[in-house]
């Protein structure tokens, strides 16, 4: 088997090393010679950049929970489309630092009990799930204070607060029950290397 044409997601709470691990395994898979695009969500093309603006700034009540839904989704179809198909389809590996699954926890089972309506605009509109998704589990103390740290501006959702983040782990943990075929659970309270090696050791095993 070929890794090319791979599409692997990264989730998890705010802070849980996420964008770390994910740049991380696009460098190790470009040293292995294996064609790697490095994308993110909310955005990842020009106009779901736009669109994640809105998301990630400002007050947290700005939006519904039911808006959201449909913010994420626009900007998720406008990626796919515009980034993520055309590079699987020229057989590279994507990368993305978050998808659809950050829909399914944050929005369906955290923010609102809207998992429905989560899922039915998914068939939908997007139709596709990664083949494997690391999903990376840590305290969400721990994982608030590494986010807070950075400022970046884009504090919206972890403006939500400590208990917010706890009942997202949480809803991390049962989509990993939800999806056991393709979600594997990495445990981030390690130092970056160790959960570096641990990512790549899975990724190798699965493309063997
Ligand atoms: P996320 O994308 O999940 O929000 P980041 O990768 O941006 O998380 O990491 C959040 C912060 O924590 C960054 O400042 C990053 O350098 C730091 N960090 C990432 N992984 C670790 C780790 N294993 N141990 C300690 N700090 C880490
Ligand atoms: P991100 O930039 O990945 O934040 P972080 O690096 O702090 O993890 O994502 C921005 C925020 O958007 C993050 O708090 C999670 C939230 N989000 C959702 O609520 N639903 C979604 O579908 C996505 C993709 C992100």
């Amino acid at each position: 088997m070929t890794a090319g044409g791979r599409f692997i997601t990264f989730e998890g709470i705010d802070g849980s090393g996420k964008s770390t691990q994910a740049r991380r395994l696009a460098a190790t898979m470009e040293r292995r010679g294996i064609p790697t695009l490095l994308t993110r969500e909310p955005g990842g093309s020009p106009g779901a950049e736009e669109i994640r603006r809105l998301l990630v700034e400002g007050d947290p009540h700005r939006w519904s929970p039911e808006t959201e839904i449909l913010l994420f989704t626009a900007a998720r179809r406008d990626h796919l489309e515009r980034t993520i198909l055309p590079a699987l389809a020229a057989g590279k590996t994507v990368i993305s630092d978050r998808f659809a699954d950050s829909t399914r926890v944050y929005q369906g089972a955290v923010r609102a009990d809207a998992r429905a309506m989560v899922d039915t605009l998914h068939d939908l509109v997007i139709g596709r799930d990664p083949d494997l998704t690391f999903v990376i589990d840590m305290d969400p103390e721990l994982a608030l204070r590494r986010g807070l740290a950075r400022r970046s501006g884009e504090d919206r959702f972890e403006e939500f607060g400590p208990d917010f983040q706890t009942r997202l782990r949480a809803g991390y943990l049962s989509l990993v029950r939800d999806f056991p075929d393709r979600c594997v659970l990495i445990d981030g309270n390690r130092p970056e290397d160790a959960v570096a090696a641990d990512i790549a050791a899975q990724v190798g095993q699965a493309v063997a």
